[in-house]
């Protein structure tokens, strides 16, 4: 990629599109199976500064037209990733996943995966346990997929670990690529101190997404955010030599995903890397400092594996 390209038209030579508006609009511009990925964050209806508390019914209306077009711009082996919390309703929850899985069973999506994403920060509840986890609905369009494991395997518990019988006896009993992430992922939220943070309220860690795109798209394709923020799932596709498009209500949020992205290309954005353990007090030594993210130089999904290679060498 030689220079950055900010557009709200669609042009399907572009390496980015970001729309300023309702994602409403953007969707009904893209071709059908265009995309390899959908990967969002929706609102809530929560009633934060950026949405319009609705009535659950209203809010699950809007969401299906939304996803009716995601599900048509989808290629045929393609994901959807929907990553929802909770809906507070007089301090009564209403988990949005549960409530959303009969919109997208109805489209005839496959449900693949239902992803805790769990975390250690939030807000301290009194009348209840505090919440530290939201959910990834993953979904494909049809049974033949893609999804690439290997480009996402975490290191093995007990790398060195050998049969001990049987005709294998003494060797490593584990893929020596690493082992399958599984579905609980515990992956810091952005909070006020994480290298990330930027205006936005709620944005999501580029590495959570890295591992979707990753794991389900190859390099090229398209990934689709319609409620991109602050750019997050476009860095992390574009990091990854895939492309981005999504759009934004807020103004605001777009120009910061704007500006992270050329932050990107210049080679001085800083992102929490996804090999980062979560920290433990008990061994800070074990820390790694911040990527500095550099578009289109590095293929970075080959630095990954290599990375893992390395630990599994170091044992
Ligand atoms: C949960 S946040 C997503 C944050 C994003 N994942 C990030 O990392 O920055 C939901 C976003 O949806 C946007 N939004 C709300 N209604 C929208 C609409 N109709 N079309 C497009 N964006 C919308 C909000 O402005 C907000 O930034």
């Amino acid at each position: 990629m030689d220079k950055v390209r900010i557009t709200s038209e669609f042009d399907r030579t572009a390496d980015f599109i970001l729309y300023k508006g309702d994602c409403l609009d953007l969707l009904p511009r893209i071709p059908d199976g265009f995309v390899k990925l959908v990967v969002t964050s929706p609102p809530y209806n929560l009633g934060k500064s950026y949405e319009t508390r609705l009535e659950l019914d209203e809010y699950l209306a809007q969401q299906r037209m939304a996803i009716e077009e995601c599900v048509r711009v989808l290629d045929d082996r393609g994901s959807i990733c929907w990553q929802v919390g909770n809906y507070v309703d007089s301090g009564e929850i209403v988990p949005l996943d549960i409530v959303l899985y009969p919109t997208f069973a109805s489209l005839g999506l496959h449900l693949r995966n239902r992803i805790v994403w769990h975390f250690g920060h939030g807000l301290h509840a009194s009348k209840r346990f505090s919440g530290r986890y939201e959910v990834i609905l993953w979904f494909t369009k049809s049974n033949e997929y893609t999804f690439n494991l290997d480009a996402v395997r975490v290191p093995q518990k007990y790398p060195k670990k050998k049969y001990f019988k049987g005709p294998k006896k003494g060797q490593f009993s584990g893929n020596p690529l690493g082992k399958n992430p599984s579905d609980v992922w515990e992956i810091p939220n952005v909070k006020a101190n994480h290298v990330e943070k930027t205006i936005h309220p709620c944005q999501f860690p580029v590495e959570l997404i890295e591992r979707l795109v990753l794991s389900m798209t190859d390099e090229g394709d398209w990934v689709l955010d319609p409620f991109i923020g602050v750019g997050t799932t476009a860095i992390a596709a574009l990091m990854h030599n895939r492309k981005a498009i999504g759009a934004d209500i807020v103004p605001e949020y777009v120009e910061v995903a704007k500006e992270r992205i050329r932050l990107a290309e210049e080679g001085k954005l800083r992102i929490r890397p996804m090999t980062r353990p979560v920290y433990d007090p008990d061994a800070p030594e074990a820390s790694v400092p911040p990527q500095v993210v550099q578009l289109g130089t590095v293929p970075p999904q080959l630095t990954f594996l290599e990375q893992h290679q390395q630990y599994i060498i170091q044992e």
